[in-house]
């Protein structure tokens, strides 16, 4: 079948389109309803259909006779370990734990935090969460104490489910004081708290609240599959919105399943038997939906990296785990590719290893620079897919349908749009603008499964966050256009939303933290170019009249607060003290023109401007520190 054919149906007849696609799928009960709408307005995918994600996941591949294939690989460069489990002994593994989890009152509905490094347990603890009906929260592990509390108040869970430590290259991270501190933080106390404990770092435990994972899975019994509805809630995953709050992206099961196994053919071109490696963490929706759940719907292996993509030990890690395991799709971000390419620019790492089973490289998190591309298409020789995703939508909204009919690569662009996604570029009235020009990436309603329909615990945000602005639409918060062929080129975020070496941050939540230091009357962060992570913030400060701080002291406090507060993941390192912002007449910071200027671009002076001659003291200022020409 053609591309154009497969989307035009998509578009012609969602529902039937859709109906099909579920019958891929091992449903308890065959859903009646397809697309419906809530009292709301909002739609929701299969909602009367009985399932359970985690069945669809593991046990219905060991039922078909497949549990002695490979579900899982575990690769830890930074511990020197590698683990396997097939589709049996994950299946067993996840009930047990889930039985662990029912021990602790955990049932259909309640809320489960995982925040864990990247190690099989867990993925085990996502599914066995899932197993029980009830619904995840991964938290980043990269992310500070306050930020889980944010989290752990707004998702309120029963349990938390955690690690000893994770490892960042050679450094230990112990997370039980994170824990503990973000307990001290929060509001809502989570009745138990589980560690699995590594060797690297035991962590002692709170009596009454802590327990040890192997002691309570000892003494589990397995769980079995409790079935859910398909508009019931899967995970909460909380990414970073203009606002300081992060915003729970609420992910419904049905659609989910669904729009995940459609996407492992119609994209990424892979079978059951087939090994697939997302190399992200399963804190990001990357990891969710390519690590865990897309995989092991569609009967491949997945891998679990513990490492980086250089310096685990050297920048060929990803080709050796790549011919190590026989990958056949790798999916990672541009920044990992510009980490390797920077260290290894002749690509010689990749040709000690044989890639012959890589059949395709995918990148996405954030556009995939052309010099990128080109390095890595003329040194791999293989096909290289730049998708463009958000966590919202759970899976790529444009992309190069491999699985449907592969389309020539256009550098820059992320292709089309994948079936199901109603793409339009529109100008500021809401209104189509002409192939070629520029405005703002919407998604015309109905949204395809998969995509959220609600924030956590806000009944009203998910339409004010995204519906309101262009009636009919949801506005991606991205800019771009189509050209004349139809690909889809995405040319960056047109809200305050920043892309740090894949990592999606506020730039709000980072000026919400600068603004508690007492030195600081106000405060601007704006993105900076970076040629290995994308974009890195930088903090353009007003000091309080009579502080007498320097430069110098006050960039190292803000970056241990933006540390602390945030996490080392922000890259916050930065700042620069100035007399005034640009303001409007109406007291509004000009963060797009400041955003040029540090960016050495083409800027225009607007007109609702309070004071013009500020400007040229800014540029002033950044160029005595060299930091534009
Ligand atoms: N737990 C604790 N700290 C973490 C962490 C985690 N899970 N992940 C990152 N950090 C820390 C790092 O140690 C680093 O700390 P430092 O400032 O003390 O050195 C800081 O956060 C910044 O991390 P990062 O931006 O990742 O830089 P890096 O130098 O460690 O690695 C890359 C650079 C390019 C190799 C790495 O960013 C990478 O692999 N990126 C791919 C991102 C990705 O997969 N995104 C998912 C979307 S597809
Ligand atoms: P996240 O929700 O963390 O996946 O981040 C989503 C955002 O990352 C998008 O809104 C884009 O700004 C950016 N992004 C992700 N993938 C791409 C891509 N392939 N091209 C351009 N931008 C991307």
């Amino acid at each position: 079948m053609s591309y154009l054919a497969e989307y035009q149906r998509s578009m012609n007849d969602p529902e039937g389109f859709w109906r099909e696609k579920a019958q891929d799928l091992e449903w308890f009960s065959f859903p009646q309803q397809i697309l419906t709408y809530d009292a709301d307005g909002l739609g929701h995918w299969f909602a009367d259909g009985e399932m359970n994600t985690a069945y669809m996941a593991l046990d219905h591949h060991v039922k078909a006779g497949r549990g002695d294939k490979l579900a899982l690989i575990f690769d830890s460069p930074v511990t020197g370990t590698k683990k396997t489990f097939t589709y049996s002994q994950l299946t067993n593994e996840v009930a047990l734990t889930a039985g662990m989890l029912a021990g602790l009152g955990v049932t259909k509905g309640d809320r489960v935090i995982i925040y864990m490094p990247m190690i099989p347990e867990a993925v085990i603890a996502m599914l066995a969460v899932a197993r029980l009906g009830a619904i995840h929260s991964v938290v980043f592990g990269g992310f500070a104490p306050p930020e889980l509390a944010l989290r752990i108040d707004d998702a309120t869970p029963k349990v938390i489910l955690t690690a000893s430590c994770g490892i960042e290259v050679k450094r230990v991270i112990e997370y039980k004081p994170l824990i503990d501190r973000a307990f001290e933080l929060s509001k809502h106390k989570p009745q138990s708290c589980v560690i699995y404990q590594r060797p690297q770092s035991v962590a002692g435990l709170v009596p009454g609240r802590d327990h040890d994972w192997a002691e309570l899975l000892a003494k589990a019994k397995p769980a079995g599959c409790t079935p859910v509805k398909g508009s019931d809630p899967l995970y909460i995953l909380y990414t970073s919105g203009t606002t300081g709050k992060p915003k729970g992206v609420v992910r419904e099961n049905g659609g989910h399943a669904v729009a995940l196994k459609y996407s492992m053919n119609a994209i990424y071109n892979v079978a059951a038997g087939d090994v697939f490696w997302a190399s992200s963490d399963v804190g990001w929706v990357v990891g969710h939906s390519y690590i865990v759940y897309a995989p092991l719907l569609q009967g491949c292996t997945t891998v679990v990296f513990e490492g980086k993509p250089v310096m685990t030990p050297d920048a060929g890690a990803l080709w050796r785990v790549c011919a190590e395991y026989g990958v056949k799709a790798l999916f990672t971000a541009p920044t990992a590719f510009r980490a390797v390419k920077k260290e290894d620019p002749q690509a010689l790492f990749m040709k000690q290893y044989d890639l012959s089973k890589l059949t395709t490289i995918f990148s996405a998190g954030e556009r995939l620079d052309a010099p990128t591309e080109a390095w890595l298409t003329d040194h791999s020789g293989k096909p290289v897919v730049d998708h463009w995703w958000q966590t919202e939508t759970g899976w790529a909204i444009t992309a190069n349908p491999r699985g449907i009919e592969p389309m020539p690569i256009k550098p820059g662009s992320s292709t089309v749009p994948t079936p199901g996604f109603n793409v339009q570029i529109l100008d500021e009235n809401g209104q189509p603008v002409a192939r070629g020009k520029q405005g703002y990436i919407a998604l015309k309603l109905p949204l395809p499964p998969a995509c959220l329909n609600q924030i956590w615990g806000d009944a009203n945000k998910f339409r004010d966050s995204y519906l309101t602005y262009f009636p009919g639409y949801y506005v991606s918060g991205d800019g771009g256009y189509i050209d004349e062929d139809g690909y889809v080129f995405v040319m960056g975020r047109v809200d305050d939303v920043i892309n740090v070496a894949g990592h999606r941050l506020s730039t709000g939540e980072i000026e919400e933290t600068i603004a508690t230091h007492p030195a600081v009357a106000e405060c601007a962060v704006i993105a900076r170019d970076d040629d290995l992570k994308g974009q890195v913030p930088i903090g353009l400060v007003v000091l309080k009249s009579g502080a007498t701080i320097s430069e110098e002291e006050l960039q190292q406090q803000l970056i241990k607060y933006v540390r602390e507060t945030i996490g080392a993941i922000t890259c916050y390192k930065e700042t620069v003290i100035l007399a005034r912002l640009p303001k409007t007449r109406s007291g509004k910071t000009l963060r797009n023109t400041l955003r040029k200027i540090v960016n050495g671009q083409q800027y225009i002076v607007p007109s609702t401007i309070d004071d013009v001659g500020v400007i040229q003291e800014i540029i002033d200022v950044l160029r005595s520190k060299n930091m534009v020409a």
